[in-house]
This record gives structure tokens, C-alpha cells and sequence, in this order.
């Protein structure tokens, strides 16, 4: 079958690490089913893999894709989980040290088709088209989970998101605002602020500028560009949630604020094939589409990744199958 791989990772030229051609068909272990790939979308993950971060040689070549909407082998319409839980696993996959995600130790979804465990496939509600559930399982995913599961906000609270452009940034703006809460955005970038306010941002900041006032909750993916600003800017008792270091790793943690404000910092990653199910259902129903930059067939997989790779993006590249 056609798929998008990774067969020697290049650290300093990730494009050049990318194949496209033929790869035999998915393994279908006792429990797992294949589907029929109709979308997927590019994640900053596929670009790590081309790098070779967090990819074992023993699994090279290797399938890009973490994220995919498609038909089941009954012809039902689906979305695919793409975390994998070892086996034996039960309760929250979030948590199992042993899980991976596809495109790590198993087959990712730039492929005609891919195997995944019956327990990661996901009814997609009919209001969302296979191109908008392709954007679900990564990056809206781990948004829903950071504004609804690692902190309890009410209508009407303030929550800060840190960055603009990318596809977590963007999904946090609109899902943030679909829940009824107040969303200040920050952005180096004029452009980027002005698009923010058009997805349902309230107000737009340039990066590290002072807010008019302190904020109930703040949404990271930066890291070390940001983290000073997001910590300074919760009020006290207020809750920042992290879940990416973009710019890197932190220099200067700001302890002080954190304990003399009583703040409370939440890690997050990912999200249960049951967030999932909740995120498609609150997407189909509140009428909230994914905002997608750009949709290319998977043989232009290059192109979106190259995209994703310089920072050249406002929300989700999907890649659609070749017919
Ligand atoms: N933990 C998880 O499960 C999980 C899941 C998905 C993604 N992630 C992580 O989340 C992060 C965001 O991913 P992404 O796909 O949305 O896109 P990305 O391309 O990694 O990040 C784009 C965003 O980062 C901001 N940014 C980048 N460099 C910056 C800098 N030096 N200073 C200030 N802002 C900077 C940009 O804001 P501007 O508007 O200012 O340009 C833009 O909004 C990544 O690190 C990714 O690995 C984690």
C-alpha cells in the first residue's frame, strides 16, 4: 500500500529523511482492526520522527501520522485513537509508562491503511467531515484535555493562551471560547494576533506584554519563551497547564510566585480514547470546526510537513488519501 515513512532519521535535515512508496499492509494482532484512511492531519511529532527523537532503530522504516478519520471494516465512519496502551492495560492510557504513540512502535496513519486496537476507534459524528475528525486525535485532543480535565474553569473566567498560530494554540482559542470562557491570546507575530481575534480570541497580546489584569487559568506549549509570563500572570490559586517546550526547556521556574500565590501547575499529554469520544461529540454539537490551514493529498506530505516544521501554519495541515 502507499504510506509516508521514515526510513534513515536525519537529524539536521528531516525532509530529506521522508519516503514516499510502498510498505506491506498493517499487521492485524488478535483484538486490533484496520481502517481505511480517509484523512490524517501533521503533527510536530512526524517532524521529530523524521529527526529520529523518540523513534528505536528497531522499528525503522517506520509510518508517519498520528492522527486519522476514516471507515472501519464494517464501513462505519471513525476516528482513530492514536495512543496505544500496552497490553493488560485498563484505565486512563495517559498514565500506562508503557504506551506509545502510533508512528512510534506501531504503523502511523499516512498510509492507505493502519491497524489500531478495536478500544481506539471512535464513532465520528456525522456533522464532522473525515478532513475536520483528522484533526482531533493529537493536537484538539490534548487542548480539550488541558481546558477541561486538568482545570475547572466556569463561564465567564479568563484563560490565557499562550502563542497564536500553531494547531495546539488555535484549537485551545476555539475550544476555550466554545466553553463559554473569556480567551486572551499572546503572539509575537501582528498577523497571528489579528487571525486570533477572528477565531474568537477577546483580546490579543504581544508576547510578554503586561495584561490588564492577573487571569484564572494559563494554557502553555512554549516553554522556556513563555513560562515566566504565563507564571507571573495567574492570579493567585490559579492553574497553569503545560504540555509542550516549543521554545525549550525552562531557565528560570519563577518558584517564588508559584508558592507565594499558592499556584498550581498541571503537566498534561494527550487524552483517553474517552476524551476523544467527549471532543468529537462537543465539536459536532457546539458546531465548532477545526480551523485547517491547508488540505493536501498524502502524496504532498513533504509540503505540509515542511509547513509544520518552519513554524508556517495558522491551525491543521490534512493530508487526504490518493485516489
Ligand atoms: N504533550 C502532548 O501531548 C502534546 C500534544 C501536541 C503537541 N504538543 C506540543 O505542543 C507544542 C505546540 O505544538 P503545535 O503543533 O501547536 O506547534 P508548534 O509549531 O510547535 O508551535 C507553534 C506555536 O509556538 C509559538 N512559538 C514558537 N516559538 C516561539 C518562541 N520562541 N517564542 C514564543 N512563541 C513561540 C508560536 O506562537 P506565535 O503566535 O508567537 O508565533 C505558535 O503559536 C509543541 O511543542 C508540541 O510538541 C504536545
Amino acid at each position: 500500500m502507499f504510506a509516508v515513512y521514515v526510513e534513515r532519521p536525519d537529524r539536521d535535515d528531516p525532509l530529506g529523511a521522508l519516503v514516499l512508496g510502498d510498505r506491506p499492509e498493517p499487521q492485524v494482532p488478535d483484538g486490533w482492526a484496520t481502517v481505511t484512511v480517509r484523512a490524517a492531519s501533521v503533527n510536530h511529532h512526524d517532524v521529530w520522527s523524521l529527526r529520529g527523537v523518540g523513534l528505536k532503530d528497531q522499528y525503522l522504516p517506520m509510518i508517519l501520522g498520528c492522527d486519522a478519520a476514516g471507515l472501519d471494516e464494517d464501513g462505519a465512519e471513525v476516528i482513530v485513537h492514536g495512543v496505544i496502551a500496552s497490553p493488560g492495560w485498563s484505565g486512563d492510557e495517559t498514565l500506562d509508562p508503557q504506551r506509545s504513540l502510533l508512528s512510534e512502535k506501531h504503523p502511523g496513519t499516512f498510509a492507505e491503511r493502519v491497524a489500531v486496537p478495536r478500544h481506539n476507534i471512535v464513532p465520528k459524528p456525522s456533522g464532522l467531515s473525515f478532513e475536520a475528525a483528522a484533526c482531533l486525535p493529537t493536537a484538539w485532543l490534548t487542548a480539550y484535555r488541558m481546558l477541561f480535565t486538568q482545570v475547572q474553569l466556569a463561564e465567564g473566567d479568563t484563560v490565557v493562551v499562550q502563542g497564536a498560530s500553531g494547531g495546539m494554540s488555535t484549537s485551545l482559542i476555539m475550544l476555550a471560547r466554545a466553553a463559554g470562557y473569556r480567551v486572551w491570546v499572546t503572539s509575537r507575530d501582528a498577523d497571528s494576533r489579528e487571525r486570533a481575534l477572528q477565531i474568537g480570541a477577546h483580546q490579543a497580546f504581544e508576547s510578554g506584554e503586561r495584561l490588564p489584569e492577573r487571569v484564572d487559568a494559563v494554557m502553555e506549549t512554549i516553554g522556556r519563551a513563555t513560562w515566566s509570563h504565563s507564571v507571573k500572570s495567574l492570579r493567585a490559586g490559579g492553574t497553569l497547564v503545560t504540555s509542550g517546550a516549543t521554545s525549550g526547556d525552562l531557565e528560570v521556574g519563577e518558584l517564588r510566585h508559584i508558592f507565594f500565590r499558592q499556584l498550581k501547575i498541571h503537566g498534561s499529554t494527550m487524552g483517553t480514547r474517552d476524551e476523544l469520544d467527549a471532543l468529537a461529540r462537543f465539536m459536532a454539537d457546539r458546531g465548532v470546526e477545526p480551523l485547517v490551514d491547508r488540505i493536501l493529498p498524502m502524496d504532498q506530505a513533504a509540503d505540509g510537513i515542511r509547513a509544520v516544521k518552519d513554524g508556517e501554519v495558522f491551525g491543521k495541515i490534512v493530508l487526504t488519501r490518493v485516489p
